[in-house]
């Protein structure tokens, strides 16, 4: 069975962004792999300074990821911890930075979209890549899957093991990222794409009334309900389409409703009508498990110590290789 590492910064609630580009991926892997899925509650330093804010949201994390579908009980393969319970990684991370050329961090591009979007450009956030790298490289994974945003950061591991075992000897198995098969970034209600810090996103959990409201309020252009409408350049058949999926009879039925003229044209508001109830559809068990486990703060709990020994017994083991071959 192929190992699979992934992980979440706890930024708060999740939205369909999140949920469309990394975690459908590690539901759909979790029948037959063996999945290690954490909270990067570490990474998270880079941008919170409020420890009550970071301890509830990498709750929220997990709480998450259990609603959208990981479920180590019945998948005795999937182990969910946080950061934190494998500090070993911070040790690594600093085995890697000291083969890591200043050059390569140089080059990373979130280090610069983050600090032009206001980041404090602390050295964390600078070597953030290679506390990922340590990540990643902690469990000996086979396979990565990631967004699109996340692919840089997989190239600059694969790029670090190989560099420590040129120095060091073989230590690190280089991994392979796994980019969705039909990758794309969900744009909010806005246009942009759908991010926690734009305050675009879409939160499935959310009250109906809420939720439709939000909907109602994506950003559409002014084509006359009588006009015939390009389903590609519209956000809410982008979204719908992120969700429901490409090839699906409601995409493609959404799609001609959209080419529709005269008499049958449709208006932009029966279209995002049909977004909110694909979402209460789509989310109908996620939203009705999320409320059962925010309601078992005891069953979260051992999720977390399971995942955490888990985690333990294999990034221990690496640690022990990594030390031993620099010479500690
Ligand atoms: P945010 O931008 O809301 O802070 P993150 O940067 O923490 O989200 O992203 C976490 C994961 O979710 C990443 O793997 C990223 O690829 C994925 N992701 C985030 N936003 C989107 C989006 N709009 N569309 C697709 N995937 C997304
Ligand atoms: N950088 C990732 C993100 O923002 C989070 C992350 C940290 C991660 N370590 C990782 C993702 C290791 C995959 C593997 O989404």
């Amino acid at each position: 069975m192929k190992r699979v590492l992934s992980g979440l910064q706890p930024s708060g609630q999740l939205h369909i962004g999140n949920y469309a580009g990394a975690i459908r991926q590690f539901v759909d892997m979790q029948a037959d792999h063996e999945m290690y899925v954490f909270v990067a509650s570490y990474h998270a330093l880079t941008s919170t300074r409020d420890a009550n804010e970071l301890r509830t949201n990498t709750r929220q994390v997990v709480i998450d990821y259990l609603a959208f579908g990981l479920d180590p009980a019945t998948h005795p393969n999937t182990h969910i911890y946080l950061q934190q319970d494998v500090p070993q990684v911070t040790e690594l991370a600093w085995l890697l930075s000291c083969v890591c050329p200043k050059h390569l961090m140089d080059k990373a591009t979130s280090y610069k979209d983050k600090v032009a979007r206001g980041l404090p450009a602390s050295v964390g956030l600078y070597t953030y890549p290679i506390l990922q790298a340590a990540d990643i490289l902690s469990v000996d994974p086979d396979l990565v899957p990631v967004g699109k945003d996340q692919v840089q950061h997989c190239e600059i591991t694969r790029d670090l093991a190989q560099k420590f075992n040129h120095a060091f000897g073989e230590v690190f198995k280089l991994p392979n990222y796994k980019l969705r098969d039909d990758a794309q970034v969900l744009p909010g209600i806005d246009g942009q794409k759908m991010s926690k810090s734009y305050g675009n996103d879409i939160d499935p959990f959310m009250d109906e009334k809420p939720l439709r409201k939000r909907i109602m309020k994506i950003k559409t252009d002014s084509t006359p309900v009588e006009e015939s409408k390009d389903p590609e350049a519209c956000t809410v058949f982008q979204i719908y389409r992120g969700i429901a999926g490409r090839d699906d009879p409601r995409t493609l039925d959404l799609a001609s409703r959209y080419r529709a003229s005269g008499p049958e044209g449709m208006g932009y508001g029966h279209a995002k009508q049909a977004l909110f109830e694909l979402i209460l559809d789509h989310f109908a068990d996620a939203r009705k498990r999320r409320t059962e486990l925010m309601n078992d703060p005891a069953y979260i709990d051992k999720v977390l110590k399971d995942g955490a020994a888990a985690a333990q017994a294999k990034v221990t083991e690496v640690t022990a290789r990594a030390r031993m071959a620099v010479g500690l």
